[in-house]
C-alpha cells in the first residue's frame, strides 16, 4: 500500500479526507505540525506528502523530503506561493487543487464586506449586552458604488457577479484581461482612483508582492474599503495600518495576513500576540480579520479531498499529472509536459 502523510492537519481536514479515503488504496498518517525544514524529517519513508497554504516548502525542506524518499508533494489548496518550484524541479513532483469552490471564497469576501459596512460584528456584540443603541453603526448602500476587482480569474469573476447582484459598478484590473468577458478593464492606477471598494483576487507572485502599498493607497479615494481574501503579502500591512490610522482607508477586511503562518489556524487565545501590526489591525473597529477561512465550506472540503486523492492516484499509476505545476508552468503559463504528460 502506498504511504502518504499529511501535514498541518486539523480535525475538519481529517473528517473530509477520511470520508473519501476508502475509495483509494492508500495508507495515511495525519501529522499536526506544519511542514517546514524542521518537520520534513517526519516524512521519511513516505512517498507522498500532502501540504497546505502555510507550510514552508523551501529548498531545504524539499531536500530533506527528497532524501527521505518523498517524490510527490500534493498541495491541498490552489495557491502555491509557499513552494520553491526551482528546488523541487527534477526531484519532487508538485500537484495542487486548482479549483475546489471559487464560490466559497467569493461569498466569504462579500460576507466580510457586508459585515464591516453594516457593522454587524458590533451590533451582534451590542444586542448580546442588551445595548440596542444604533450610534456608530451607520453603513452605506453598496448599490451604485464602484467595486474595483484586481484579478478576474475564477474567484474574481464570481465575486463580480455577486457585486452586480447588489447593483454595483465594476472596474477590473488583470495582467491578462479576458477581453471577451465584457468587463470594464482599466489600469491599476485608474482602478485605485475610482473605486469605493477594492477586492484582491490575484495570486501572490514577485509582481504582485506588496502591490497595495503607501503609493497605491495614496491613489485611492479617501475612505476606501479594502478586501483581501487572496494572499496576505499582496498588501504591505504596515502601510495599510498607517493608512487606516490616517483615515485614508475607511475599512479593511482581511482573510489573509502577510505574516499569518505563525498565527492562523491556531488557538492562541491565552497568549500575547507579538506582531504589533496584526494586534493593531485586529483592535481597530473598522477592521475584520478572519483566519484564512474563506475556503471553509463543506463543498470545498469535499472537493479538496476528492481532487487530492485523484492527484495522488494519478501519480502512483504513473499516468500524466493533470494538476501538476512547476516553475516553467508558473513562469510561462504552462510547460511542455513532454515526459509522460508530467513536468519532468
Ligand atoms: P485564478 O488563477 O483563476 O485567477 C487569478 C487571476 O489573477 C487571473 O485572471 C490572472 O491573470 C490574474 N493575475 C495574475 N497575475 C496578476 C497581476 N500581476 N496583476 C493582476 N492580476 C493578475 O485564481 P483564483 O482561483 O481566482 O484564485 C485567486 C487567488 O485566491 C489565489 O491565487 C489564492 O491566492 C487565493 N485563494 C484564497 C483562498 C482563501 O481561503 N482565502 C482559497 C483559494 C484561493
Amino acid at each position: 500500500m502506498k504511504k502518504i502523510c499529511f501535514f498541518d492537519t486539523k480535525p475538519y481536514d481529517k473528517t473530509y479526507f477520511d470520508m473519501y479515503k476508502e475509495a483509494f488504496d492508500f495508507e495515511i498518517d495525519y501529522f499536526e505540525p506544519k511542514l517546514n525544514a524542521d518537520t520534513a524529517i517526519m516524512a521519511r519513508g513516505y512517498e507522498a506528502v500532502v501540504a497546505f497554504v502555510n507550510d514552508t516548502i523551501d529548498a531545504k525542506t524539499i531536500d530533506i523530503l527528497y532524501e527521505g524518499g518523498v517524490r510527490l508533494i500534493a498541495m491541498r489548496c490552489a495557491g502555491y506561493n509557499n513552494v520553491d518550484f526551482k528546488a523541487a524541479f527534477g526531484k519532487v513532483h508538485v500537484v495542487r487543487v486548482p479549483a475546489y469552490s471559487p464560490y466559497a471564497v467569493a461569498e466569504h469576501a462579500m460576507a466580510l464586506l457586508l459585515t464591516l459596512n453594516r457593522k454587524i460584528h458590533r451590533a451582534y456584540n451590542r444586542t448580546r449586552e442588551h445595548n440596542f443603541s444604533l450610534n456608530g453603526l451607520t453603513g452605506f448602500d453598496l448599490h451604485g458604488k464602484t467595486m474595483g476587482v484586481i484579478g478576474t480569474g475564477k474567484i474574481g469573476r464570481i465575486f463580480i457577479d455577486i457585486c452586480k447582484g447588489f447593483g454595483m459598478e465594476i472596474l477590473a484590473y488583470d495582467l491578462y484581461p479576458q477581453t471577451e468577458s465584457g468587463l470594464h478593464y482599466v489600469s491599476l492606477q485608474e482602478l485605485c482612483e475610482r473605486s469605493d471598494v477594492i477586492s484582491l483576487h490575484c495570486p501572490l507572485t514577485k509582481e504582485t508582492w506588496h502591490m497595495i502599498n503607501k503609493n497605491t493607497l495614496q491613489l485611492m479615494k479617501k475612505g476606501v474599503f479594502l478586501i483581501n481574501t487572496s494572499r496576505g503579502a499582496l498588501i504591505n500591512s504596515e502601510d495599510l495600518f498607517h493608512a487606516i490610522k490616517e483615515e485614508q482607508v475607511g475599512g479593511a477586511v482581511l482573510d489573509v495576513y502577510e505574516e499569518e503562518t505563525e498565527f492562523f489556524y491556531e488557538d492562541l487565545s491565552g497568549e500575547i500576540i507579538k506582531d504589533d501590526i496584526l494586534s493593531g489591525l485586529i483592535s481597530m473597529p473598522n477592521v475584520i480579520v478572519t483566519s484564512h477561512q474563506a475556503f471553509l465550506t463543506k463543498e470545498a472540503l469535499s472537493n479538496i479531498a476528492e481532487i487530492t486523492f485523484e492527484n495522488l492516484k494519478e501519480y502512483f499509476k504513473g499516468t500524466g499529472l493533470a494538476n501538476e505545476i512547476c516553475y516553467r508552468c508558473t513562469k510561462f503559463g504552462n510547460c511542455d509536459k513532454t515526459d509522460k504528460n508530467r513536468c519532468f
